[in-house]
């Protein structure tokens, strides 16, 4: 039945396809991508992904081809992201050139030969046209874009040697990590003494540098290594903060995007970062002060325009067209052109050597800039929200610009112009401030005599944080920050920088329609568009009600000022009614930590919807969650946090938190982002971290031995499970290195699953990492049937997981889609039922608003219009603290004057949790099962 309305559903989407045959090898079709948010002023390279029907596309025998929205072919390269079982393509990635001339749409047209004879790889061939030349030699790599050269040696300090034009000039050289720390914080305690803390500057290290992505239309040179201490033979601190750099080139682009990721492997009482960034320097030589350019962005598009020799608002006059030109950053008529009253007294007119930016809040920056060191730097007017960007320059020479994505959003950040006036001037971006108090990661508070486990879960009755000593640590967790470098042949318009501070900050994203990628399957089959022709006035409800609830975590995350170098991309967990704010401060209420799965909401909602601003938020949390929610190093690796005051500060350590799927809309729309395609390979080491780390440790009958044993986890199949099988199954659709291992643990699983007698119902059993083969649990060996459901087994993305696996491995045992189906249909129905089945009740539980989808998904996959009607009542009549309805207010109420700090719009009904469940129940309700007061189930009937 499904395979007959696909056609249609793709049709509808803007699929056109037509097979000239029943062969499958001979087929073509086309799908059409827009940019989610309008189309640029300026192409600089991009990568999209695109989903594929299952038996669609032969990987080995498709060809893909770019047309703009007018037909016009356009330099384009692709590669297979995913694949199905039977070696069709699920998603593809696209990069097209740099060009001038952006499209509003872009046809990718797939075309299979029926002649598989000519294509003897298992590689997508692919129809290229670009114009990208690399170059790798022992000692170092160079690409050449067609407008700009870049060499990556393979050693040394310098990530990048030189950037030089198309015509051999070279506009920036150098460019090489800077840090700089401390061993404490001066006049920290009492007994402080500015001269017992230690300062220490650093710059990276090359480990190796290689060119990880090649093409003719991109290329990736990916950089790793770590910071040494710089300029001095004496080593006073060891190598750390190791570093991975990924260099995106496009062809024909000027730009080098860049992904910088650090992860902290310092000891939070003595390793204070003081300041992280990236240099470059920019060769002067020749060029006349005046005729040098410091342009920084500003608010709103704005640009401060300064040379480093002004010539504007003198006492004499140069004349309109040297002011002009300055001004606009061309060259100023030559010295005996100008009048002679101001040509003989240049020397008079102080010349700026330096700048610094600073953006030490959210809300407001600084600009000072100084003739030299030794004298007193000049305060300039600032402004609140700077674009991030810097340019250093001459109007003869060219110059090299650096930008930082959400630069004050990031704070405490900088922009830095030094030594202009010499020979090489210097451009440093700095990802966290030198100007700003040390990024102190110690813990919040010491441990307040919490040390047994009983005192522990005391504690966790009043605060709700579960603290243990020694796991409140920062050591391992991650940041990713997304860096543009532009060379520029002469010193660029005000109006091109403008333009590039608008990309930076929101890199345009292309897509194809809604209801294309979900006629596809290849993201599950639990999320539809909305129904526009729907007549069911509860469904308009809830459609206006997900629309409340995702603008009202954009507009808190702006009132609440949830931005910062670690907290950036993170929303918070519960709210504090007395003070008015979120519970910021209070122990497990604090950072949310993708807890119950907000990000499914959000990604959900983007899928169904295209809105760029859901998408914005999307990506900024995946960036978030996937670095600093989750450890890279150490023990821990693959796990992620609890929900916390600091993002690492909880004791529990748990893969529902680093668990891929929160990613994988991101990874594959990204066109397959290449550090979070790294993180999804984390997240698969959470089966060695499940040995180290018992995540039941406190909680454990004691009377139960218990030895982490590889062949034998004893771990829960939602919260710990699903989250390295969402990892297996991205790594088997990716065909990943550990690809056919990865399958076959899942195959094993669906295989062994089914024989616990009571399935799911049994909560935890006994898992084998080595071979994914699951057996009872150690209370019941004889496996007669353990009934133990938690409310939080199904709510971090089990479903999901486990429905994309059933849609892509499509000879998956009924036996385990039944006991999963089993598992959906029991937890919210009658005790009386239950009993009836499992000898015994599941007790209270709670959660059930956020269940109906399980009773949605059971009541689809068995065809089941009464239970349908159940799911709908479950969701519409839960009244438990964790569910939102229609009775509540669903306005925000403006809370001001001396009740606050700022003025505020709050929802004291809401509580993520509540938001996560209800948005997710929402369109997976809608989807699964239809509207709730109309035909219940016009897809199910
Ligand atoms: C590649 O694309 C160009 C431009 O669309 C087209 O003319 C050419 O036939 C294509 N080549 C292949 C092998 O598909
Ligand atoms: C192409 O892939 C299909 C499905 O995996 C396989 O049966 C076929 O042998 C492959 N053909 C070539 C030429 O590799
Ligand atoms: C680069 O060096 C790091 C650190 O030694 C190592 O883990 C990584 O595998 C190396 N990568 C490559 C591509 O050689
Ligand atoms: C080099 O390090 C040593 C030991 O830490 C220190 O005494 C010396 O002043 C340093 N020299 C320079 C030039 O920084
Ligand atoms: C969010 O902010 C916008 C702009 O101020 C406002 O129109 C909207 O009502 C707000 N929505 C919510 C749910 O807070």
């Amino acid at each position: 039945m499904f395979r007959k309305t696909l056609g249609f559903l793709l049709a509808l989407a803007g699929y056109a396809g037509h097979a000239a045959s029943q062969n499958l090898r001979s087929r073509s079709g086309s799908v059409t991508v827009r940019w989610i948010d309008g189309a640029p002023g300026h192409g600089s390279g991009v990568t999209f992904g695109l989903p594929w029907a299952r038996g669609q596309h032969l990987a080995n025998a498709t060809t893909f081809t770019a047309l703009a929205g007018n037909g016009d072919p356009i330099e384009h390269q692709s590669w297979t992201t995913a694949y199905w079982p039977d070696g069709t393509v699920k998603w593809t990635a696209h990069a097209l050139a740099a060009s001038d001339t952006v499209h509003d749409r872009y046809n990718i047209l797939a075309t299979s030969s029926s002649d598989t004879n000519s294509s003897g790889s298992n590689r997508h061939a692919t129809n290229t046209t670009g114009s990208l030349r690399i170059i790798e030699s022992s000692n170092e790599v160079t690409v050449d874009t067609g407008k700009i050269i870049a060499s990556f040696p393979k050693s040394g300090h310098a990530l990048i040697s030189s950037i030089k034009t198309s015509d051999g000039k070279v506009i920036g050289k150098n460019g090489r990590l800077i840090l700089s720390s401390q061993s404490g914080v001066v006049g920290d305690r009492d007994n402080g003494h500015p001269s017992d803390v230690k300062f220490f500057k650093f710059v990276s290290k090359i480990y190796n540098t290689t060119v990880s992505h090649e093409g003719p239309v991109r290329a990736i040179v990916t950089v790793q290594g770590i910071h040494r201490e710089a300029g001095n033979t004496t080593v006073s601190h060891s190598d750390w903060l190791p570093f991975t750099v990924r260099f995106y080139l496009y062809s024909k682009s000027q730009t080098i995007r860049t992904i910088h990721t650090i992860v902290y492997d310092g000891d939070a009482e003595t390793d204070f970062i003081s300041g992280l960034g990236i240099r470059f320097d920019v060769p002067l030589t020749g060029e006349e002060l005046y005729d040098r350019h410091i342009r920084i962005a500003g608010v709103d598009g704005g640009i401060l325009h300064e040379a480093v020799q002004g010539l504007t608002g003198l006492r004499r006059d140069p004349g309109k067209e040297a002011r002009f030109a300055q001004y606009s950053g061309t060259r100023v008529p030559s010295k005996d052109r100008l009048p002679s009253n101001v040509a003989g007294r240049l020397q008079w007119i102080p010349s700026w050597n330096d700048y610094r930016l600073t953006q030490l809040s959210p809300d407001g920056f600084n600009i000072q800039k100084r003739t030299k060191a030794g004298q007193s730097w000049l305060k300039m007017p600032g402004g609140t929200r700077a674009g991030g960007l810097v340019y250093l320059g001459g109007a003869t020479v060219g110059g090299l610009a650096l930008g930082l994505r959400d630069f004050w959003k990031k704070y405490p950040t900088s922009l830095d112009v030094t030594n202009a006036i010499t020979e090489e001037g210097s451009v440093t971006l700095w990802i966290y401030s030198p100007a700003a108090e040390p990024l102190d990661v110690r813990p919040y508070h010491d441990g307040l005599g919490q040390d047994t486990y009983d005192k522990q879960l005391d504690a966790l009755e009043i605060t709700y944080e579960d603290y243990e000593e020694g796991f409140n640590t920062p050591y391992g967790v991650a940041r990713t920050n997304e860096i543009y470098i532009y060379g520029f042949e002469t010193t660029p318009s005000a109006d091109q920088l403008s333009s590039m501070t608008s990309y930076i900050n929101e890199p345009p994203v292309l897509i194809a329609e809604p209801g294309y990628i979900q006629g596809t399957r290849a993201l599950g089959s639990y999320w539809t568009p909305p129904d526009v022709t729907s007549k069911s006035a509860l469904a308009k409800t809830i459609e206006a009600h997900l629309d409340f609830l995702v603008n009202f975590y954009m507009n808190q995350t702006e009132q609440r000022r949830w931005y910062g170098f670690w907290d950036h991309g993170d929303i918070q967990h519960s709210y504090d009614v007395d003070r008015h704010t979120w519970k910021y401060d209070i122990g497990g209420f604090a950072w949310d930590n993708s807890e119950l799965s907000p990000d499914l909401f959000f990604w959900s909602l983007f899928l169904r919807t295209g809105r760029a601003d859901i998408y914005r938020l999307a990506e900024a949390q995946a960036r978030h969650g996937s670095e600093v929610d989750m450890y890279h190093l150490g023990n821990f690796t693959g796990l992620g946090t609890r929900h916390g005051v600091q993002h690492w500060s909880d004791s529990a350590k748990q893969a529902r938190i680093s668990t891929p799927v929160y990613r994988k809309a991101f990874f594959y729309l990204s066109g397959g982002d290449e550090r979070t395609g790294h993180l999804i390979h984390t997240a698969l080491e959470a089966e060695k971290a499940f040995v180290l780390v018992d995540a039941r440790r406190k909680v454990r009958n004691p009377s139960i031995v218990y030895k982490p044993d590889p062949a034998a986890l004893f771990l829960n199949f939602g919260t710990d499970w699903a989250g390295v099988a969402a990892a297996y199954l991205l790594e088997w659709e990716r065909r990943g290195p550990r690809w056919e291992e990865a399958r076959d643990k899942l195959i094993e699983t669906t295989k062994t699953f089914p024989k616990l007698k009571h399935g799911f119902i049994t909560g935890e059993a006994l898992y084998n990492s080595h071979t994914g083969a699951w057996s009872p649990p150690p209370t019941d060996p004889g496996n007669l049937g353990t009934v133990s459901v938690s409310h939080l087994s199904a709510v971090f993305g089990v479903l999901e997981t486990i429905d994309e696996l059933i849609e892509h491995y499509a000879d998956i045992p009924q036996d385990f889609v039944g006991a999963w189906l089993d598992y959906c249909y029991y937890y919210s129905a009658s005790k009386a039922e239950q009993k009836a089945r499992y000898g015994k009740d599941f007790g209270n539980l709670s959660l059930r608003q956020g269940h109906s989808r399980l009773t949605a998904y059971a009541a689809n996959k068995r065809k089941n219009a009464t239970l349908a009607a159940r799911a709908w009542k479950e969701f519409l009549e839960d009244n438990s603290a964790d569910e939102l309805g229609p009775d509540d207010p669903w306005v925000t109420v403006r809370v001001n004057g001396s009740r606050v700090l700022v003025p505020v719009d709050e929802a004291a009904w809401v509580t993520t949790n509540a938001a996560a469940l209800y948005g997710l129940a929402a369109i997976e309700n809608l989807a699964l099962i239809g509207s709730p007061d109309g035909a219940i189930n016009s897809t199910i009937g």
